[in-house]
């Protein structure tokens, strides 16, 4: 090739697109076990980051602090409904932009191995699938059901190929591909579905790419969960006894390299229970044991980030994960270095060589202080702003997904069939309201149903009196066999013994009018009720970054002291739930590249109970640190039962 040939080429391959590698090989070496790259004996020291939970601008800050940490390798959960929100529509830009991320991870020196789906469980609503799934009200999701395969593979079909020139033999960073997430723990045990999902991610990605799978490491997990033609890994925390969770794999593996694919480097949280942290001094004993194995590991997570939005998924019996997934990991919510992350890299350090340089700080945080905000609208009187569709009429409530509605809140309205002049039950009898409804008559706040928790509300009033009911969806089930989560009024209503019936029903697209700025300030028509409980209602204010102070904008957090229960946006992008009066999570992140110097930044908050303020002056708070542990009203006892691999921590 001619110098100038050569230059142009590079000249071409710096103007567009990937500049990916010279082709390589990645293989399983049954004789050595392990790894083999390029020929060489080859260990993976990994971390699990989820693009999905970081916004772009920070997407290489996060990677080359793990880098600097001592791994070779990251590990990446890539959620389906992230990406095909709508049937057939894909959305791979911007904070989704994931041939971006592999690309950085590439540049950086990070080999991936890439966790595809379809399912992913993940703390993400409906576990990656998406809720559209559920137009096929009886599909058995993860199984040979037509309907979902034919889904899967349309989704397949768009990312697999998307992902080929990524893999590691064709010069990208992508040395392993799991198929399906912990399928052992399922209870559908379809080989069929896993033997498809086999070929078809063979016939889009070719032979030579390792596939794998991933289970709880005890044999009852892989009796469906290892799979012929997939290399068998498990998944375990510290305290686990690795020796005998390595025996598990072997079991099913007999040769191969061990591998951990989940070490917990801390735990998920719920609304209602305490915050989860583990030691570093745990995390760094059961690390320094797998290294001296010399087994791959993959830390779950390296740094959680954040479930921006409605994204976040629950538990079952129904317990909802929050904003923050901080996750207790070695790199905070934030990004920010922590002792954890000093202790796994010493350790690292006996077994490999550290990269040599600076690790790029913690970013700052600013304190922006206290924006006042004012009271802008109650819900149900912007229902024409925020239900751009209009009413839906029924005799009988329908779902979310009967109403084209995936996440957020829609309103379901009725009116008093009889009169009620003394305390009347209004009741979900098959506990069908998902997930906790604000239930008002003629106006007033009268009570809130919850999920498995309140399932009976009084009113009273005259017959032909207004009920509002705003349902809330808190995220969908993402682990276990409930993850069909319908949400909305899924089962009938009662008022006494009767069935409540001719339902208007309003889908919300709240953050459309959010961003668009749609909700003015209107004239308090009440006098200040008393705190009790008052209408679901928005408030605004804004604040300006200070003049003169280098390098701002800079992260932060918000802080809604006394505020209840909501949503909040920050121009127009929806930071997530607050509920403080529950807890564990006190504060949101806010990542700077949502604030801007050139505008004030608008604060819109939609509180569902009671703001603190309804007979004075309203605010948030902007601090520099964020408070993750604060259990306000626990639910410890029905922790407990939430989760098997809770005991393993
Ligand atoms: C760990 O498991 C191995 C293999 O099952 C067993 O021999 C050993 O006693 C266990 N160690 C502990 C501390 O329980
Ligand atoms: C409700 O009570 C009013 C009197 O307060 C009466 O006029 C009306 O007929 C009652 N309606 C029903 C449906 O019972
Ligand atoms: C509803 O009112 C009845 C009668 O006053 C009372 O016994 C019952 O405890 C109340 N139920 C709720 C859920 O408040
Ligand atoms: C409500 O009850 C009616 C009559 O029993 C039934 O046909 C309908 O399916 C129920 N609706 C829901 C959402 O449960
Ligand atoms: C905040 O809202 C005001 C009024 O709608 C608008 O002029 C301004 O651009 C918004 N700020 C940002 C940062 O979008
Ligand atoms: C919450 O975490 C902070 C910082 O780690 C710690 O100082 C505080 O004691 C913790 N509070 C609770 C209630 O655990």
């Amino acid at each position: 090739m001619s110098l100038l040939r050569f230059g142009s080429m590079l000249l071409l391959l710096l103007l567009f697109g990937h500049s990916l590698g010279a082709p390589g090989s990645f293989s399983l070496d049954y004789q050595k076990d392990c790894f083999r790259k390029d020929g060489e004996e080859f260990r993976y020291i990994s971390g699990s980051i989820h693009y999905s939970r970081i916004p772009r601008v920070y997407w290489k800050d996060r990677l080359l602090k793990m880098y600097m940490a001592g791994l070779n390798a990251i590990q990446v959960y890539i959620p389906w409904s992230y990406h095909e929100e709508f049937p057939d529509r894909y959305d791979f830009s911007g904070d989704r932009d994931l041939e971006h991320f592999l690309q950085l991870a590439q540049d950086i020196g990070l080999v991936v191995i890439l966790r595809a789906g379809p399912y992913i469980c993940a703390e993400w609503d409906m576990g990656g699938l998406p809720a559209w799934l559920l137009k096929k009200k009886d599909i058995v999701l993860r199984t040979s059901d037509p309907v979902y395969l034919k889904a899967v593979d349309r989704w397949m079909g768009k990312l697999l190929p998307m992902m080929k020139p990524f893999l590691y033999q064709n010069g990208g960073p992508i040395i392993t591909v799991q198929v399906e997430n912990e399928y052992g723990s399922y209870f559908a045990c379809d080989f069929n579905y896993m033997y498809h999902l086999t070929q078809l991610f063979r016939s889009h990605l070719g032979e030579e790419v390792v596939l794998f799978t991933t289970d709880g490491p005890t044999l009852s997990y892989l009796k469906c969960g290892a799979i012929k033609g997939l290399y068998t890994t498990v998944d375990f925390g510290p305290g686990e006894n690795v020796t005998a969770a390595f025996d598990a794999q072997r079991h099913a593996e007999p040769h191969g390299p061990l591998v951990n694919s989940e070490l917990y480097t801390g735990w998920l949280d719920h609304w209602g229970s305490r915050h989860s942290v583990m030691s570093s001094a745990r995390v760094a004993k059961s690390l320094n044991e797998i290294l001296a194995l010399g087994a791959n590991v993959n830390m779950y997570m390296f740094i959680g980030g954040t479930t921006f939005g409605y994204w976040n998924g629950a538990n079952d019996p129904y317990a909802s994960q929050p904003t923050s997934y901080d996750f207790d990991a070695p790199l905070t919510e934030a990004g920010d270095l922590t002792e954890k992350y000093f202790a796994i890299r010493e350790v690292i350090k006996m077994y490999h060589k550290i990269p040599a340089g600076p690790i790029p700080p913690t970013t700052p945080k600013y304190a922006y202080g206290t924006v006042g905000l004012k009271k802008l609208q109650v819900l149900s009187d912007a229902l024409e702003i925020l239900s751009l569709s209009g009413p839906i009429k029924s005799k009988y409530p329908q779902t979310f997904i009967e109403l084209n509605q995936a996440f957020g809140y829609v309103l379901y309205r009725t009116s008093l069939p009889v009169n009620c002049s003394t305390p009347t039950p209004l009741s979900s009898p098959l506990n069908g309201v998902h997930d906790r409804a604000y239930v008002s008559v003629d106006g007033v706040a009268v009570g809130i149903l919850e999920r498995n928790k309140v399932i009976t509300v009084n009113v009273t009033g005259k017959a032909g009196s207004q009920v509002d009911i705003l349902v809330e969806n808190m995220g969908r089930i993402n682990y276990g066999k409930n993850i069909n989560d319908f949400k909305g009024l899924v089962s009938n209503l009662t008022l006494g013994k009767d069935t409540l019936t001719g339902w208007t029903m309003y889908s919300l697209n709240i953050d459309e009018a959010v961003s668009q700025g749609l909700l003015g300030e209107t004239k308090p028509k009440d006098p200040p009720k008393p705190p009790a409980l008052s209408l679901p209602t928005f408030y605004g204010g804004s604040f300006i970054i200070p003049a003169g102070i280098p390098d701002l904008p800079q992260d932060t957090y918000i802080k809604l002291p006394k505020w209840r229960k909501g949503q909040v946006w920050i121009n127009g992008f929806n930071l997530g739930r607050y509920w403080p009066a529950r807890g564990p999570q006190v504060t949101l992140f806010v990542p700077a590249n949502i604030l801007s110097t050139a505008a004030p930044n608008n604060v819109t908050v939609l509180e569902l109970e009671e703001a603190p303020c309804s007979s004075g002056p309203c605010s948030v708070e902007f601090t520099a640190t964020p408070i993750l542990n604060a259990t306000v009203q626990s639910d410890c006892k029905q922790q407990r039962r939430l989760f098997i691999r809770d005991d393993l921590l």
